[in-house]
């Protein structure tokens, strides 16, 4: 595989104040870039700056580096290539984003436990299977069947639609990335919200996108005007958003920015992707939406695709999403996507079938777990934390929390070490601010939630003991 190169200045952005935490500087230069490979935001086998080339742009000594560039090699973070210098490595024991094993509690993911109806579900499915294994297990589109019970499912909720206008995929995430790969040439623009769900960014990027962020706030929600001018002045050919329980803010867009921003799409020729994977997760959100697609005025439908999983509803395990959009795209997408894959299996879409028909009582369910999780993540912060802000989300599966300084990655770090795996808030930016926030997942159970929080409160202590910290240092904690 070939070496991405790590520009120093890129390098620099993504250290964003790395100083802070207290004891050697080349530990807390080691710690943050440890911390980026980690999280992803260094992806595997990256290139990293020269030392001298570093050195320079931090303002430290050569030797300085040197000792943090041994101390990746030595943690497996990195290895000596000769010619290359050092190139990343996730490491098999410290595998952040990947396992959740080795006794961490994991709250990179904000997901809930499987939905108790699979197991019944997947035995009654097996008659059904008995029918596909006469013919060949291939199915581009999806099965018939499944096609159907999302149509259906849309049509319930209030925006008609057909078999023709559904595509089956595996999970949101590869709907995402056969829409990226389909839609966006390289240095289109991709308009998307900041912050946002990083694997999305990554998609798009990855498909050549120059990427445009428009900021999203917790509490006041969507920058409208800049929302307005972005798409006006950059025409994205796509606009990647989640109207309903942004991932991570919890927020939600009103009726009037919703028919507002396909008006601006239509106009500027953006096609808007519109995940709605969280959408249906409502607690007690006081309005109720439509599916985004159904405030598309006629003509004007082939501006909105919409993206959706049950990944956040029934189990992320089962990887069944999909696409609905006009049938004339479906059919392109069909044709464009067995470049990365054949179709999703089988048997998940027959259960995803049978489970679809019970998604109120599903749904009802999620309500009240989600419920718990966030009152009881509100009272713990409340208790513990008075100086972090975490907002009351009316639904969706994480709150994003404001520390009232920008610690988030040190935070995780010293989180790491109280056995607790928690994503630091830029990863889910583009050029390494939102320091200020932490992404708390709401969904897991009661236990688990204390778990977590208690080891956040152990982690919170170690930093603010350290005279260095960066949060003393800005001195905005009360
Ligand atoms: C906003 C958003 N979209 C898509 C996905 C991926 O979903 P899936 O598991 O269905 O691939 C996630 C998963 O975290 C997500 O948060």
């Amino acid at each position: 595989m070939s070496d991405a190169l790590l520009g120093t200045r890129a390098l620099r952005s993504l250290l964003g104040d790395w100083k802070g935490g207290g004891g050697p500087l080349y530990q807390a230069l080691f710690d943050r870039i440890r911390l980026l490979v980690l999280d992803g935001r260094i992806p595997a086998n990256t290139r990293l700056p020269a030392e001298r080339e570093l050195a320079n742009a931090l303002d430290v000594s050569r030797t300085l580096v040197s000792s943090a560039y041994r101390e990746l090699r030595e943690g497996g973070y990195t290895i000596s290539i000769r010619g290359s210098g050092s190139v990343t490595r996730v490491p098999g024991r410290a595998s952040l984003a990947v396992d959740s094993g080795g006794g961490f509690l994991d709250f990179t993911k904000a997901v809930m436990p499987a939905s108790p109806g699979i197991a019944l579900a997947t035995q009654q499915s097996m008659d059904d299977f008995g029918r596909y294994l006469q013919g060949p297990g291939y199915n581009f589109e999806g099965i018939p069947e499944l096609r159907d019970a999302v149509a259906a499912r849309y049509a319930a909720r209030g925006l008609a639609t057909t078999r023709d206008q559904v595509l089956v995929t595996t999970g949101a995430q590869s709907a995402i990335a056969l829409l990226s790969r389909v839609l966006l040439g390289r240095g289109d623009r991709a308009l998307v919200e900041l912050p946002s769900y990083p694997h999305a960014y990554e998609a798009l990027a990855l498909a050549g996108a120059r990427l445009v962020p428009v900021n999203v706030t917790a509490g006041e929600g969507w920058d409208t005007s800049a929302l307005e001018q972005l798409m006006r002045r950059t025409n994205p050919a796509v606009g990647y958003l989640m109207p309903d329980f942004h991932n991570p803010t919890g927020e939600s867009m009103s009726v009037e920015l919703r028919e507002r921003t396909i008006d601006q799409a239509v106009r500027a020729g953006t096609t808007l992707l519109v995940d709605e994977t969280s959408g249906e997760l409502d607690i007690d959100r006081t309005e109720d939406f439509l599916p985004f697609a159904a405030y598309a005025t006629p003509g004007d439908e082939h501006s909105v695709v919409t993206i959706g999983s049950v990944g956040k509803t029934i189990w992320d395990g089962l990887r069944v999403g999909w696409i609905r959009a006009e049938p004339g795209l479906i059919r392109t997408l069909a044709a464009a996507r067995p470049a990365s894959d054949l179709g999703t299996p089988v048997l998940e879409q027959l259960i995803v079938t049978r489970m679809l028909a019970d998604m109120p009582e599903i749904l009802g369910v999620r309500r009240e777990q989600l419920r718990t999780g966030r009152d009881r993540v509100l009272q713990l912060v409340s208790e513990r934390f008075p100086s972090w802000n975490a907002p009351r989300v009316a639904g969706g599966l994480a709150s994003w929390v404001g520390l009232g300084s920008p610690v988030s990655s040190q935070l995780a770090l010293a989180a790491r070490a109280e056995g607790l795996l928690i994503t630091a808030g830029p990863r889910f930016g583009l050029d390494g601010a939102l320091e200020r926030f932490l992404r708390i997942p709401l969904g897991y159970p009661t236990a688990q939630l204390e778990q977590g929080m208690d080891a956040l409160d152990r982690a919170w202590q170690t930093i603010m003991r350290n005279p260095d910290s960066g949060a003393q240092a800005y001195g905005d904690v009360a």
